[in-house]
């Protein structure tokens, strides 16, 4: 993957006028529907099994997942510069998915969706060992101690995860916030799913276009980090033993 920036297609952002967008949606959206007696209208729907063939033009699963894609740059770009990989977004507020939707139709990007969804609801429906990688970027800080059940990172996320990639499978990471960070640190020194790697000449950061929240932070100059976790593979984990 040697593509640079400036050799990435783009898409005419200004021809799909962004409706205004609340920052967060009801709070009870980021915890499991198993926490509900009934459902409310507003809870994302819970997924069973993934609708492959009206999400992508080539009827496959999905080869990269994109959790939390937001206003979804980074999923239609990754689309565009690679268009032989599907790219699957879940975004908890439906006012982006759906605005990702008229972008996609009107870009004919046959190989990315968004899907509403939680994803304290699981990936169950995403067959195992699928997913070629992961992407977990900027992900909302909930820095209230209170908060942190709303964070999505856990090491019940990252078994998921593991259970969805291909063996060698990594989960890409950014965060702008140092407590995320922190947090995320150690998730993963604990985990016994993922391994913490940092980005370097010998693996590096592969995706030559940037997040909206990439984009706000390089505009502000508001530092950030990127780094990755490589899924640890049980073979090789016994083979050690
Ligand atoms: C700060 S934004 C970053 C969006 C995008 N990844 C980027 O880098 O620009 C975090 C996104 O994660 C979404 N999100 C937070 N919790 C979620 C959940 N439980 N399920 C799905 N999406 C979630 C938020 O709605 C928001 O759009």
């Amino acid at each position: 993957m040697d593509r640079r920036i400036n050799d990435s297609p783009e898409i005419n952002w200004a021809a799909y006028p962004m409706p205004r967008v609340r920052h967060h949606v009801n709070s009870q959206a980021y915890l499991p529907a198993s926490q509900h007696h009934i459902l409310p209208t507003w809870y994302p729907p819970v997924r069973t099994e993934g609708d492959w063939a009206s999400w992508f033009v080539n009827g496959r699963n999905a080869d990269v997942l994109d959790v939390g894609c937001g206003r979804g740059a980074f999923l239609m770009r990754h689309a565009l510069a690679f268009p032989e990989l599907n790219i699957l977004g879940v975004e908890v507020r439906q006012i982006l998915t759906e605005w990702i939707a008229g972008v996609i139709a009107g870009e004919h990007l046959g190989n990315a969706h968004a899907e509403w969804y939680s994803i304290a609801n699981g990936l169950d429906w995403i067959p195992e060992a699928s997913v070629q990688c992961a992407v977990y970027l900027f992900p909302d800080p909930w820095p209230k101690k209170r908060h942190h059940k709303r964070r999505a990172f856990s090491e019940e996320f990252l078994s998921m995860l593991h259970r969805v990639l291909v063996p060698g499978g990594k989960l890409w990471l950014a965060t702008d916030r140092e407590d995320v960070d922190a947090y995320q640190r150690d998730v993963l020194s604990k985990s016994r799913f993922f391994q913490l790697r940092e980005v370097d000449d010998a693996t590096p950061w592969p995706f030559p276009f940037a997040t909206d929240q990439q984009m706000f932070c390089d505009a502000k100059g508001i530092p950030y980090v990127l780094y990755y976790a490589e899924r640890i593979d049980e073979r090789s984990q016994s083979a050690g033993a």
